[in-house]
């Protein structure tokens, strides 16, 4: 057999053993397992794929260069196409994805009044991932904590202005949460205003839309992750797309932030040339920076402390797989939710449910919207709900309900960040380690009631349909 015969058996084997092996793991549409209430579990998210992904990867792992190569750069391009950017970096995580963004706004290279430097005050919000915030305070500078809107779970922008510090105050910094995009219209006019940096973690919310009004009133739509000066995205197997592990950084607009995130990716070093290239500057050994000798190698020469983020090859070759599925899968999202809004409405008693930003309710024929003019489509990362305070049962309660049905089920990640062992800790070694805005009421009562159950495009009409009845066998045996 030649190498290729060889190559081509092998993939034909693997598309055949991933179409046996990998059967739960297909798209929602394309199940064809059967599900027994009770028995098959129901992950509130997993790796979704089929065999395409799967022979990807092979093909990539038999090339063996394993390294970022052909398959990152094609990722990179497609990604920035996809959301309409400048530029995107491959990394490893969405969290060094949060690290890097958030490190490049401290790079000498920028403007010395933009540059971030230990103590500037960063706005972000109370109730999320840790990892949106960490990135502030590992480089010294300060968190000003936002309470969150419970029904959003997003920042609510009521205490901006109090958060707000002239000369301290550098940039905003939050997540769209559980794929709900905040109010980009409100933050950036406000980062604008202020000259402050934006960024979006958007980790959560890849295909997720915003529109605003445009001079005739027409609304038009822009993803989210194309709105501040950069964006994150995250890979990791519950988010929107699956690579493993894996992450972007998305450069909106300014390249030279592109140049900067590159850099701290790879080591900190001033060359740009990617792996397995040399003099792409054409002056490798011309260079004279720092107080190195004039002409030392230019792929030696460092200009920031840097760190190495980067993602594989083979990674690469499978998330260009599920990026061709983004549109069905941000559908399914959306179907997934409606169909458990609308299966849930009449527990409407005992829970509030989520609200898209913007949006004042929901009815059976599409939400209702307040009058900034901006509206929200969420690609759901979450359907969450919030127990109501006088519910005769806690949210806890009906994870447990719902664990033993094997139904899988979330708390809004942290919580209210600031009660986290390690903020309080870090509040203890530095009192002015972090600032709230108020008393994060919002952020508290996420933490103590609220609870999201899965969308993800892998469940089925049935699966979704056990877990409505589920949660009415919940609230019937409460109640009774
Ligand atoms: C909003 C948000 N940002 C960042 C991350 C971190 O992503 P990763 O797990 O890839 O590090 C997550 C993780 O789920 C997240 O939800």
């Amino acid at each position: 057999m030649t190498q290729e015969e060889i190559r081509a058996e092998i993939l034909r084997l693997t598309r055949e053993y991933s179409k046996q092996a990998h059967a739960v793991s297909r798209p929602g549409a394309l199940r064809e397992d059967a599900f027994v209430p009770g028995e098959t579990t129901v992950p509130y998210a997993a790796r979704t794929f089929t065999e395409d992904e799967v022979c990807s990867a092979v093909d990539s792992m038999l090339e063996f260069w394993l390294t970022l190569g052909k398959n990152g750069e094609a990722l990179e391009r497609e990604l920035a196409a996809t959301l309409g950017n400048k530029r995107t970096l491959l990394v490893n995580s969405g969290s060094s994805a949060n690290l890097l963004a958030f490190s490049a706004l401290t790079s000498a290279k920028l403007p010395a009044e933009r540059r971030i430097r230990p103590g500037d005050e960063v706005i972000t919000c109370a109730a999320g991932f840790p990892t949106t915030v960490t990135p502030i305070l590992q480089n010294g500078a300060v968190p000003v904590f936002l309470d969150n809107d419970p029904l959003t779970a997003n920042a609510d922008l009521a205490g901006l202005d109090e958060a707000y510090r002239p000369g301290k105050t550098k940039a905003v910094m939050m997540a769209h949460a559980l794929g709900n995009p905040f109010d980009l219209a409100t933050i950036t006019a406000f980062c604008e205003k202020n000259g402050l940096w934006l960024i979006e973690d958007n980790c959560d919310a890849l295909g997720s839309l915003y529109y605003t009004p445009g001079e005739n009133g027409e609304l038009s739509a822009r993803p989210t992750g194309s709105f501040g000066d950069l964006s994150t995205q995250s890979f990791y197997p519950p988010h929107h797309l699956t690579l493993g592990e894996g992450g972007a950084v998305n450069i909106v607009r300014d390249m030279r932030l592109k140049l900067i995130v590159e850099s701290m990716r790879d080591w900190g070093r001033d060359c740009w040339c990617p792996s397995g290239q040399d003099n792409t500057c054409n002056k490798r050994f011309g260079w004279q920076l720092g107080e190195l000798p004039k002409g030392y190698d230019h792929k030696y020469t460092y200009s920031h402390l840097g760190y190495n983020l980067k993602p594989l090859d083979p990674q690469a070759a499978i998330g260009r797989v599920q990026l061709k599925r983004l549109d069905t899968f941000t559908a399914a999202r959306i179907a997934n939710w409606e169909r458990l809004r609308a299966g849930l409405d009449d527990l409407a008693g005992f829970f509030d449910f989520s609200l898209p930003t913007h949006a004042t309710a929901w009815t059976p024929e599409g939400f209702q919207w307040d009058d900034s003019g901006c509206r929200t489509a969420p690609s759901w990362f979450g359907f969450q709900m919030l127990v109501k305070p006088d519910a005769p049962f806690s949210h806890s309660d009906l994870a447990r309900f719902l664990n033993a049905r094997k139904i899988g089920t979330r708390m809004f990640f942290g919580g209210n960040l600031t009660r986290q062992p390690a903020f309080v800790q870090a509040k203890k070694d530095n009192p002015a380690a972090f600032r709230t805005v108020g008393a994060l009421t919002g952020a508290d009562r996420i933490m103590n009631a609220a609870l999201f159950l899965g969308v993800y495009p892998g469940l089925t009409p049935d699966m979704i349909d056990y877990m409505i009845a589920s949660v009415h066998d919940f609230v019937a045996e409460q109640t009774r």
